[in-house]
């Protein structure tokens, strides 16, 4: 516990996997799956926002999910707005500012209604930032990354000599934001499936085979503490722990 007080990573990124086989484990339907993944939402932004890490992300919905079953796809779409209808008191209690990022347009209606109202309602708060990845892909995101670079050089507001890394960063969905310090992935899969190819460079990667649904504090604490411990070198030889 030591080491979470001194080194809480200021930006967690999470790949949310396992619902469907908790599902399956207990002979229900994959969305009863999402449903108790969506417990664990509550609990782990809850607990986040109590340590004081300042951007959470949590790969809500990729690209490549709108490919599953129509029934499937719907139901996590109307759990997306169930999730930000009910919780919205009380993430404005805690002080959460939310933030969607991926090709928010493709969401069905309903979704997007209850986004850009919960977005609406909680835009001044200054506690933890809940960063939803919605309809998102890596590699989607640094395409539309170059179609808009590319649109001002075209206009002339910038220059081919402008384009670096800071130029790229500021042209993603999370222009804003921080870099992951540390990315979670839960139910034992080592793939990064999409997410956040160009901001996770230095990323420490976590993974845990318990499922997102059985993904609590308790586990959430345990990636901490591992995080903790870990000596981020971004690439050189001498230690930055605790910087
Ligand atoms: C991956 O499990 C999870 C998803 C595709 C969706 C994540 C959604 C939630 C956690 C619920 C609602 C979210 C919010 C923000 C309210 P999977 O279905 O791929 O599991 P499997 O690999 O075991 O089949």
């Amino acid at each position: 516990m030591t080491h979470i007080a001194k080194n809480i990573p200021r930006h967690v990124a999470i790949i949310m996997d396992g619902n469907g086989r908790w599902a399956r484990q207990r002979g229900l339907p994959r969305i009863g799956g999402h449903r108790a993944g969506m417990a664990s939402v509550r609990e782990i932004v809850q607990v986040s926002s109590k340590l004081g890490i300042e951007y959470l992300t949590l790969y809500a919905f990729s690209s490549e999910n709108w490919l599953r079953p129509r029934i499937e796809v719907d139901a996590l779409m109307r759990l997306l707005g169930f999730y930000l209808q009910k919780e919205i008191a009380e993430l404005d209690r805690n002080n959460v500012r939310l933030v969607a990022i991926g090709r928010l347009h493709e969401l069905t209606a309903g979704a997007r209604r209850q986004l850009d109202k919960a977005i609406a309602a909680l835009r001044n708060n200054t506690g933890l930032t809940l960063v939803l990845a919605l309809s998102y892909g890596g590699r989607a995101e640094i395409v539309d990354a170059v179609r808009e670079i590319a649109r001002e050089i075209k206009a002339g507001q910038i220059d081919i000599a402008d384009i670096d890394e800071k130029c790229i960063s500021d042209h993603l969905y999370t222009a804003k934001m921080m870099d992951p310090d540390l990315l979670i992935r839960t139910s034992g899969e080592l793939r990064v499936s999409n997410f956040l190819l160009w901001q996770i460079s230095y990323a420490e990667i976590y993974v845990t085979d318990t499922l997102w649904p059985d993904f609590r504090k308790a586990e959430f604490l345990k990636a901490l503490e591992d995080y903790g411990k870990r000596n981020r070198r971004f690439g050189r030889v001498h230690s930055t722990r605790h910087k």
